[in-house]
């Protein structure tokens, strides 16, 4: 039994208009089918839930189901949790137990797999883990958030047609005494195209070679996101999109979080390439003019040159305060671990848009090899891009560290989930294998997984 009413269910009840009940069990499949899935939540998607510091198990329900989801300018049938697109942000203290009940309304199965988290790998939304969740049916996820972060969630069955049509929402950790910031921001990237191009929504991302220019943000193509003048905004980014890239100019903002967390110093000024599956955490300074953040073209193939950048939203000031300085952040500075110069596992990428076939190490999956380490064991990974795009390189179960790109180390020590790899990159990254399970490894273009660049990474116990 749940110890007390969810706002997830709360809000659900609200959309689908069946509040008078209290409860969201009343609605029917004709209300579920037709409902409107909310979109625009500006500054951030609403939270599922009160953040309780004191709570050690934070509860959520989540209910995937059919929806007309407004993609910007255009709606198209598609799916969302909780009747909304981007699903709720699910914010929790960091150490707290996760508790999610996924209820299936779709016609298809489907699973949640929480992407940058560690959890136990029957909790991880691999279908040849748990199963997936049949139509008309619930299960449970519970897990510890052990790491304070960006996290975000979608399907891990049919993955790219799922997530495309709209299943993908935010999980936040939070530090256990979090930064005095003024405001924090959930901002969830997406292209409409995609999701319209496309009868049924399913668009095949041949598009994204060229560059992308409809990129909404929370639902909303170029919003106006309101801060006070003065203020220091988090803003938390995370590159919901199957194929779309961002390249963010760094003037406006400095980074101080990356797939993992806060990072170990903070880089100012550099641009920034967020790939699908990717996060970053901003420090915004709000001053008293406004300013628009603005994305450089760059598709799968990597940065086009001669385009004009995109806005992508507009921070408007309220007031006339004065842009304040950073916030004063507690910044390790580690330097990066010297690699061990051994290498235990290589993957080469490789394939063409010409084919449609995405290979990791020549092969395809599922007709993969496993490949095995042990439990406790330091793996050295090495990433080779033989191919004429980009892959974001995301692995389950484990962060890992980034130990050089091209044989050139970060200049801190560097802690990601989902890296992506340029054109004739090789990059070499170190995981510790403390998870034991069969876990995806994959590239997070969701058509290059679906065309087969995905393996599997077992550690033995
Ligand atoms: Cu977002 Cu298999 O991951
Ligand atoms: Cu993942
Ligand atoms: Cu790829």
């Amino acid at each position: 039994m749940r110890a007390r009413p969810l706002v997830a269910a709360f809000v659900a009840a609200l959309l689908l208009g069946s509040l008078g009940t209290g409860c969201s069990e009343s609605k029917s499949e004709a209300e579920v089918e037709r409902a409107v899935a909310l979109t625009g939540f500006l500054n951030s998607p609403p939270e599922a839930e009160d953040l309780d510091r004191s709570a050690d198990v934070a509860r959520f329900e989540l209910t995937a189901a059919p929806a007309t989801v407004a993609f910007g300018e255009g709606t198209a049938d598609g799916y969302a949790y909780n009747g909304q697109v981007p699903g709720p942000t699910l914010r929790v203290p960091v150490g707290a137990t996760v508790e999610v009940e996924l209820t299936n309304d779709l016609d298809v199965p489907t699973t949640i797999h929480w992407h940058g988290v560690d959890v136990p790998v029957a909790m991880d939304g691999a279908p040849w883990n748990s199963g997936v969740v049949e139509p008309g049916d619930s299960f449970t996820y519970s897990f510890v958030a052990d790491r304070a972060g960006t996290f975000w969630y979608h399907p891990h069955f049919d993955t790219h047609r799922q997530v495309d049509l709209g299943l993908y929402g935010t999980l936040i950790v939070e530090e256990s005494s979090p930064p005095a910031f003024d405001e924090d921001w959930v901002l969830v990237f997406d292209t409409a195209a995609e999701a319209l191009s496309t009868e049924g929504g399913h668009a095949d991302c041949h598009g994204a070679r060229r560059p992308i220019r409809d990129w909404l943000v929370n639902g909303i193509q170029n919003p106006s996101l309101d801060a006070p003048a003065g203020a220091r905004v988090r803003a938390r980014l995370i590159n919901a999109s199957n194929c779309g890239y961002l390249s963010l100019s760094g003037e406006l903002a400095r980074q101080i979080g990356g797939d993992q967390g806060r990072l170990s110093a903070p880089v100012d000024g550099e641009e920034l390439v967020l790939g699908p599956g990717d996060r970053v955490e901003l420090e915004w300074a709000v001053g008293t003019e406004p300013r628009t953040l603005e994305t450089g073209m760059h598709t799968v193939s990597g940065p086009v040159p001669g385009y004009p950048s995109l806005p992508l939203a507009t921070i408007n000031p309220a007031g006339s305060a004065p842009r304040p300085d950073w916030l004063e952040l507690d910044y390790s500075a580690d330097p990066p671990t010297n690699d061990p110069m051994h290498t235990d596992i290589v993957y080469t990428l490789s394939g063409s848009n010409r084919t449609d076939r995405w290979l990791i190490s020549g092969e395809l999956f599922p007709e993969i090899t496993v490949q095995s380490v042990s439990l406790g064991q330091q793996v050295v990974i090495e990433v080779r891009n033989l191919s004429p795009t980009e892959h974001p390189f995301h692995l389950h179960g484990h962060a890992f560290e980034v130990l050089s790109v091209n044989g050139e180390p970060p200049a801190h020590y560097r802690l990601e989930d989902t890296y992506n790899v340029g054109v004739h990159e090789v990059v070499r990254l170190l995981m510790h294998a403390d998870n034991p399970g069969d876990w995806m490894t994959h590239c997070h273009i969701l058509p290059h997984a679906d065309g087969g660049m995905m393996t599997v990474l077992r550690v033995t116990e």
